[in-house]
């Protein structure tokens, strides 16, 4: 467990998936009905970009730093809204203006969309990931932080009382088998809540593994976003977001927000969004 995400937090893939979290957040929450989000994989919870960490791999600078400095006429509804989270995270530690000190993980955006009627559990499995994170959300009894596996979590959690469920996964996918790992924990958890939201990050490096991960998606309603970048090399440069059971308005407000994002990262190619096939 060497991942720390200290070295990546707001970069191209924090954008591409902490924007859709914003929506998914937005429009789940906007029907009069509680909801249950689960991080399944949660980080620290909030990120020092002046830290150590940040400076020596300078991702959020080319990520969520070149959305921030880029002209704001045009900037679609979903973008606005998604920056206007990271502002707000950010303006807790200091003044507005300048560049940002902060950016927010995502049990921080969570946090910020949720309602006193929603209950959310935000996993971490790394003593020191979740120490941070227990940490970030000292005394704030609506974020439950639980230092465990993630996977397991979504066992031992769905069905949820509220009958509604974010589940958003992200791992740091160092195990080899960790896209079999995901898949089949995504089928547990639709065994469990079928109408559940399921959220999934992947690394787009081996193609195989990625269609592999789709394919078992095969006869859901769900679809996916892949965001390519031109990264120096060794470095990621392609990732995408599968959302199964995706709320009514999502695909249209991502299909605004994509191209201009793109351009804006000098992102070399976006796919549009790609229905998965009925098995
Ligand atoms: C990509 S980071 C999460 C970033 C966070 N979701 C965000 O968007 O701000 C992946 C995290 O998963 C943690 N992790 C690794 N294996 C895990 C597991 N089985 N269950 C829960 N967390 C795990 C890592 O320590 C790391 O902090």
């Amino acid at each position: 467990m060497n991942y720390r995400h200290g070295y990546h937090a707001g970069n191209f893939a924090d954008v591409l998936k902490h924007l859709a979290l914003c929506e998914l957040l937005r429009l789940l929450t906007a029907k009069d009905k509680k909801l249950f989000v689960l991080d399944t994989h949660a980080g620290a919870g909030g990120y020092d970009l002046t830290g150590d960490q940040a400076r020596r791999t300078g991702e959020a600078e080319a990520g969520v730093g070149r959305l921030m400095a880029a002209p704001r006429a045009g900037v679609p509804d979903a973008v606005t809204r998604y920056l206007a989270a990271v502002a707000a995270y950010d303006r807790k530690f200091g003044p507005a203006g300048g560049p940002l000190r902060r950016y927010p993980g995502s049990p921080r955006l969570v946090r910020a969309a949720l309602r006193p009627i929603d209950r959310f559990v935000a996993c971490e499995l790394n003593p020191q990931e979740a120490l941070a994170l227990k940490r970030e959300f000292a005394g704030d009894r609506a974020v439950e932080v639980v230092q465990g596996d993630g996977y397991h979590a979504i066992k031992a959690l769905l069905p949820p009382v509220e009958r509604r469920a974010l589940v958003l996964i992200d791992p740091p996918f160092e195990a080899t088998n960790e896209f079999e790992k995901l898949a089949r924990t995504v089928r547990q958890g639709l065994r469990r809540l079928a109408t559940g939201c399921y959220a999934i990050w992947y690394p787009i490096k081996d193609q195989t593994a990625v269609s592999g991960l789709v394919a078992s998606l095969a006869g859901l309603k769900a679809i996916t976003f892949d965001l390519a970048i031109v990264a120096p090399e060794g470095k990621l440069a392609a990732c995408g977001l599968a959302v199964v059971n995706p709320p009514w308005k999502f695909e249209e407000a991502m299909a605004q927000a994509l191209p201009w994002v793109a351009t804006a990262l000098d992102a070399r190619i976006v796919t549009a969004t790609v229905p998965v096939a009925a098995a």
